[in-house]
Parts: structure tokens; C-alpha cells; sequence
């Protein structure tokens, strides 16, 4: 068994930036900064530029660029001002990038390329304090100032925290994963001391758990994990991770301490599921999938997965008032976006038993009596445990049909209904296979061996 400071020492200097990536970093991050507040000088507009995120305390992963660069007006500004001139000023200097997007989730922002790096450009309020907000992002740089001041001496410890986050694949709080940010993860190694006594930590939590590094008090939240940010009591950092990644990271804990690998830190990529063994699963396991794909609208994937995760809920809930039982389920998108159900079956009897009311329910009882009187039934009207009952044709005896008929009268977000309204597929079984592309049959194998 290999100790916990060979893996240490072996993930480190995997992950850790050379003294010449950190210069590189540095002087692109200086050269942007000082070309924004140029610009902002140029036009009178009263901006400055700051570097914040995990680059700007060296606890970025050795590889992975990205720079988060805010651009500070006052608090005073109209938020209209600040994002016509924020993103003015942002577009003009990413004219010299190698190419670059406006995105837009809560807030909008430029993302640009620089010299192989990718750059967030993101206009905020310079407010006094966290607690004043006028805008999400505002909280940055105060966690910047709050992070910078604590965290000397153990990012090593958070690179391996983020590490070992990303191999276990609960690593970052985008909508799409729902798992511990950047942030989140700096303070577990502030309130704790180490990455080793984290994990030590993490294999007695328990959902609920609570941490409170300064001692802010009070906070009511009933997310999984309650983590009070140190800079605006009335905020829950860990409020996007879900309960499942909190308890995947509680498991493995508890695993690695046990059996110390240098595998927790490394991302499983999962061999495209071929057609033989699709399959080959589908046969054996004697259940049915029914597949939505549609063209993934062109939006932020923060903006697009709380609507496709919207899309696979109402779609769920649709079958089961139909009978259909959901055994899984799940969301992919690319360009394509494909919502999957796993069925007990995708089809069912012709026969549908419909239970009534009480015998004794008078009103009820003789409404419904009169209704299925001659009506096209398999059966009259008959009592089974002091209900009346009846057996009539089902609706819908296949779940393809169903959801054919029945997805644009499901609750859907907007951009997710625009797209469906256009055009969509409903796949069945090995239908699902003329889907080809090699990120979606990653997908299909994670579905089944989860
Ligand atoms: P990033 O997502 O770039 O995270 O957000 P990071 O801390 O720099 O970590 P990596 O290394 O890139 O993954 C930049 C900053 O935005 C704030 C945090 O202050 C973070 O440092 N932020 C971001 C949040 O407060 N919450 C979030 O969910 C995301
Ligand atoms: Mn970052
Ligand atoms: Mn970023």
C-alpha cells in the first residue's frame, strides 16, 4: 500500500503550476487588467480592473487557465450603465483574444481567450461590503480579499482537495454538476487545517452538517451541506451542492482513508457504449428506454441543465400518472440534447382497473356509476374492497405514444420549449442507437454502470 504522502508528493507535481506557468499567468493577467483600465481611462468611464478567483491565490490546477478578471464600477452606477459599459470595455479587449463569447446566466459576461488561457471578463458593483450586494457577483472580491489572507502556506492542500473532488467527479458548482466550488472547497481547508483532516472530517458528516468558520450564528438553511460564507452571514456557500455529491464525497473519505490510491484522483472516463453491448445490456436487463432528443438551444449550460433536469421531471411524472414505472433516468446535452428514460416497460395491457369511490360515498358513488354505465368498458361497474371499479381501455398502452402526445403539455422551461416545439425525436430502444456521437454513448455506459 502506497502511503498518503507518496500520493501526495506523486498527484502534487502533477497538478501543481510550474514557477513558469505562474509567471505566464501573471504577466497575461497583468497585461489585461492594465489594457482594461486604459480603455476605461479612455473613455472616461470611471472602472477599474481586478484579478480574483483561485488564479489570484494560487490555487489554480496546473493546466487548467482560467482567469477571473472583474471589472469594478461603483455601486452608485445603474445596472444597466454597468452592463452596457462592462461589457463595452470587456469587448474591446478581447478584440486582441483569440476569440470570444458573451454568455449570460444571472449576469452577463464576456469569456475570451488569451494566449491558450480562457479569461472571464465580468463587470461587478465595487459595494462595501458583501451583506450590500446589488448583484451574485459582487461577493467575489471580498472573497478574494478574505481567501487571500487565510489561505498562505496550504494550497497545496486545497490542490489536492480539488483534485481529489474532480476524480470522485463532485468538483464545481455549475448547475450542470451540482457539486463544491472553488471557494467552497478553500474554506473546508481553512476550517480544518489540511486535506488529510478534511477527509478525516467528511467521513463523519452527515447531511445537515454545519460549518461556521466565523462564527456568524444563526443561519436557518435546510440545504445538505450548510457552509456560512465568512463574508455575508445570510449566504449558504454550499448551497448548490446536491445531497448525492455530499454523500459521494463522505463515501469516498471514508474509502481512501482506509485504503490510501492514487486513482481517487483521477477522472473515470468511461469507453463509448458500442450497439452490441447496448444491446446486449437492454436484453439482459429486460427493462425498456425511451430517449427525447432535440437541438440544445444555444444558451449558458447553468441556464440550459435546471430547464433539461425540469424537462426529465415533468416527462417522469407524465408516465407515472400513466402507469409507467421509472426505474432511471437522466440528462445529456452537446449540441443535441437527449432526456432518458429507463421503463419497467414501455408498454402496457390494453386493460387499465380504474378504482372508484366508497360504497357509502353516496354522491360520489352514483356519479360514478352513471358515468361508466355505458361507457366502452372491459367490465360493469363492480366492488372490490368496498370501492366501486371498473375495467376500461387505457389511453395510451405504449410510452412513446405517450410522450409523442403528451411533452408539449408537460411544464417546460423556455428556452427547452422553444426548441421541442420545433422539432423532436422519440426514441425507443434500439432507436436510441442512431444517436452517435461518442460523448453520448460515454453517457449511455455511465447510465448503466452508474
Ligand atoms: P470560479 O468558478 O472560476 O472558481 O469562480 P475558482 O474559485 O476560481 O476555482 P477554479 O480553480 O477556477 O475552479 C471565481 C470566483 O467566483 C466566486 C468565488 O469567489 C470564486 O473564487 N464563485 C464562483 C462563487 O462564489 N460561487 C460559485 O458557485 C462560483
Ligand atoms: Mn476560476
Ligand atoms: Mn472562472
Amino acid at each position: 500500500m502506497t502511503s498518503i504522502n507518496q500520493i501526495r508528493a506523486s498527484v502534487l507535481s502533477r497538478i501543481k503550476p510550474t514557477e513558469s506557468e505562474k509567471a505566464r499567468l501573471a504577466s497575461l493577467a497583468e497585461s489585461i487588467i492594465t489594457h482594461i483600465n486604459a480603455i476605461a481611462e479612455q473613455e472616461g468611464i470611471s472602472a477599474s480592473a481586478q484579478l480574483v478567483g483561485s488564479s489570484a491565490r494560487g490555487t489554480w490546477i496546473s493546466g487548467e487557465h482560467d482567469l477571473d478578471i472583474f471589472i469594478m464600477f461603483q455601486p452608485d452606477v445603474e445596472r444597466k450603465e454597468l452592463e452596457e459599459k462592462g461589457l463595452y470595455i470587456a469587448r474591446k479587449v478581447a478584440q486582441v483574444s483569440q476569440g470570444f463569447e458573451e454568455r449570460y446566466a444571472e449576469h452577463p459576461y464576456i469569456h475570451a481567450i488569451f494566449d491558450g488561457f480562457e479569461v472571464d471578463l465580468v463587470p461587478a458593483f465595487n459595494v462595501a461590503s458583501a451583506a450590500e450586494i446589488k448583484s451574485a457577483v459582487d461577493r467575489t472580491p471580498f472573497h478574494n480579499i478574505y481567501v487571500s489572507s487565510m489561505i498562505q502556506g496550504l494550497e497545496d492542500e486545497v490542490l489536492l482537495l480539488k483534485q481529489f473532488m474532480k476524480g470522485i467527479g463532485v468538483y464545481g458548482s455549475e448547475l450542470k454538476t451540482h457539486g463544491f466550488s472553488g471557494y467552497l472547497v478553500e474554506l473546508l481547508i481553512i476550517n480544518y487545517g489540511s486535506f488529510v483532516k478534511v477527509l478525516e472530517a467528511a467521513c463523519d458528516w452527515k447531511s445537515g452538517v454545519t460549518i461556521d468558520i466565523e462564527k456568524h450564528g444563526n443561519l436557518s438553511h435546510s440545504d445538505p451541506m450548510v457552509v456560512v460564507d465568512t463574508t455575508d452571514p445570510a449566504r449558504n456557500v454550499a448551497a448548490a451542492l446536491s445531497l448525492d455529491n455530499l454523500c459521494i464525497f463522505i463515501d469516498k473519505a471514508c474509502a481512501f482513508l482506509e485504503a490510501p490510491d492514487g486513482s481517487y484522483f483521477k477522472a473515470r472516463v468511461p469507453e463509448p457504449l458500442g450497439d452490441a453491448e447496448f444491446k446486449k445490456i437492454i436484453a439482459a436487463r429486460g427493462t425498456s428506454l425511451i430517449a427525447i432528443g432535440f437541438a440544445a438551444p444555444d444558451v449558458v449550460e447553468d441556464v440550459l441543465f435546471p430547464q433539461l433536469h425540469k424537462l426529465e421531471d415533468s416527462v417522469r411524472e407524465m408516465l407515472e400518472r400513466y402507469d409507467f414505472r421509472v426505474y432511471n433516468s437522466g440528462v445529456w446535452a452537446d449540441k443535441k440534447a437527449v432526456v432518458l428514460f429507463e421503463l419497467e416497460s414501455a408498454t402496457l395491457p390494453q386493460v387499465k382497473k380504474h378504482t372508484g369511490p366508497h360504497v357509502w360515498a353516496k354522491e360520489h358513488a352514483h356519479a360514478f356509476k352513471s358515468k361508466y354505465k355505458d361507457a366502452n368498458t372491459f367490465s360493469n361497474v363492480f366492488i372490490r374492497g368496498g370501492k366501486y371499479m371498473v375495467e376500461f381501455p387505457r389511453k395510451y398502452t405504449g410510452a412513446k405514444k405517450l410522450v409523442e402526445s403528451g411533452i408539449l403539455n408537460c411544464a417546460l422551461g423556455k428556452h427547452v420549449a422553444l426548441s421541442i416545439k420545433k422539432e423532436f425525436h422519440v426514441l425507443e430502444n434500439e432507436e436510441i442507437l442512431s444517436i452517435k456521437d461518442e460523448e453520448f454513448r460515454k453517457f449511455l455506459r455511465k447510465f448503466f454502470e452508474k
